[in-house]
């Protein structure tokens, strides 16, 4: 690939390894830099953290961990059901905890999941998962073991793996020839629009745009056929694709132009973007010094990846932030990655001596602010731009 950097975010940890004190000193570190591709316009990392140190048996990101997510996969699933024919053979890259696969049947419904804790859970569930990163091996594994599969979807894990080439080589192998693969990831426009920088962390080397996928997709004969535009994950786009030229809805022309008004082919685009994430890191900066100097609390709301990226390129630390709350019980107990903040349950941290909750889950705000309607203190957000709501 031929990158052009044009985004440092600095030394950052991996997004999602919570720690113990006892870890702090070994803490694995690297240089995350952004470029973009120019031969399919990717917008990807300049190098990428090898995945076993990001996705392994203690990997802490809990996809059920918000109602929204949850009712969004039931919702997904049940629209599916609705044209795909009952008996037909679905396979899940990236099941994370089951919160896709719950809503399907055990019989039909086989799934890949990396990260041995969650696998485990879903084969005790009865779903039968191969614990192993998605490779050309395993797809000609799956297939000699059941065959084409009728439905392949897959959640925030198209972006999260490297070698996009052999990722979808082997996915139109499985993929039946009436078969339909249906993926969806965080979208760089919106990315660009609400200035949300804090997308880019070690488990997202790629940012995707329409326009990108279009291009790689076809190289191995797989076709767009449909693009929705969701607002989960801060704005992801449903890209939905077949092994021939089907009928492709206007949704894919529509996203396309839109990528190319808002310029995503331009890389004046994206160095404007690197302008407004070093604004949003000295807004961020200045505020919260300003509501510490004013002895104000503050805290944060959502240990999540998002807030990883933010709080090692702002350089945020206790002397900002006083602890994250979280749901997660992987991730109570312990260490944000990088700067070291404490991680509680949020019975043990909202309360009416907080001022200030910085929103590091931004992109579930609805369901926080309607959760917390009786929370006395004032959220803070950098998205999309840095300020008190
Ligand atoms: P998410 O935004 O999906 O994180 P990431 O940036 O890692 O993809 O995760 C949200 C995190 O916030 C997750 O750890 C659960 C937590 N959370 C709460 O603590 N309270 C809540 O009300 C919600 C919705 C999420």
């Amino acid at each position: 690939m031929d990158k052009t950097k044009f985004l440092d975010l600095g030394k950052q940890p991996i997004a999602n390894r919570f720690l113990s004190k006892d870890d702090f000193e070994d803490e694995f570190f690297y240089h995350l830099e952004v470029g973009l591709d120019q031969e399919t316009m990717l917008v990807t990392h300049m190098n990428y953290v090898d995945a076993p140190m990001m996705f392994n048996d203690n990997y802490a990101y809990r996809g059920s961990m918000s109602t929204t997510m949850v009712n969004h996969f039931s919702m997904f699933s049940e629209s599916m059901r609705s044209i795909l024919k009952p008996e037909c053979k679905v396979l899940e890259i990236g099941s994370n905890d089951g919160v896709f696969i719950k809503n399907w049947n055990k019989e039909n419904t086989i799934a890949v999941e990396p990260c041995g804790n969650f696998a485990k859970e879903t084969n005790e569930l009865g779903y039968k998962t191969y614990s192993e990163f998605w490779t050309a091996e395993l797809a000609d594994r799956i297939l000699e073991e059941h065959g084409t599969m009728d439905f392949i979807f897959s959640a925030n894990c198209m972006c999260h793996i490297p070698d996009l080439d052999q990722t979808f080589e082997s996915i139109a192998k499985v993929l039946d020839r009436d078969g339909i693969f249906v993926f969806e990831d965080p979208s760089l426009s919106q990315m660009i629009c609400l200035n949300s920088y804090d997308q880019i962390y070690d488990e997202h080397p790629h940012i995707f745009s329409v326009t990108a996928l279009y291009k790689i997709l076809r190289k191995h004969g797989l076709h767009i056929i449909k693009v929705e535009n969701t607002t989960v994950h801060g704005g992801s786009n449903r890209i939905w694709v077949q092994g021939k030229h089907a009928n492709r809805d206007r949704t894919v022309t529509d996203n396309l132009d839109a990528e190319k008004i808002l310029g995503l082919h331009d890389t004046s685009t994206y160095n404007r973007f690197a302008e407004s994430v070093a604004k949003s890191k000295s807004d961020l900066v200045n505020l919260l010094t300003r509501c510490k100097a004013n002895g104000s609390k503050v805290i944060s709301y959502g240990a999540t990846s998002k807030s990883t990226t933010v709080f090692n390129y702002c350089n945020i630390d206790t002397n900002m932030i006083d602890y994250i709350t979280d749901t997660t019980p992987e991730k109570q107990g312990l260490y944000s990655p990088g700067t070291h903040i404490p991680v509680i349950p949020p019975e043990e941290g909202i309360d009416n001596t907080v001022n200030f909750a910085y929103l590091g889950a931004w992109n579930f705000s609805e369901e926080i602010k309607a959760k917390e309607r009786n929370f006395y203190g004032k959220f803070i957000t950098h998205v999309p731009t840095v300020r008190i709501l």
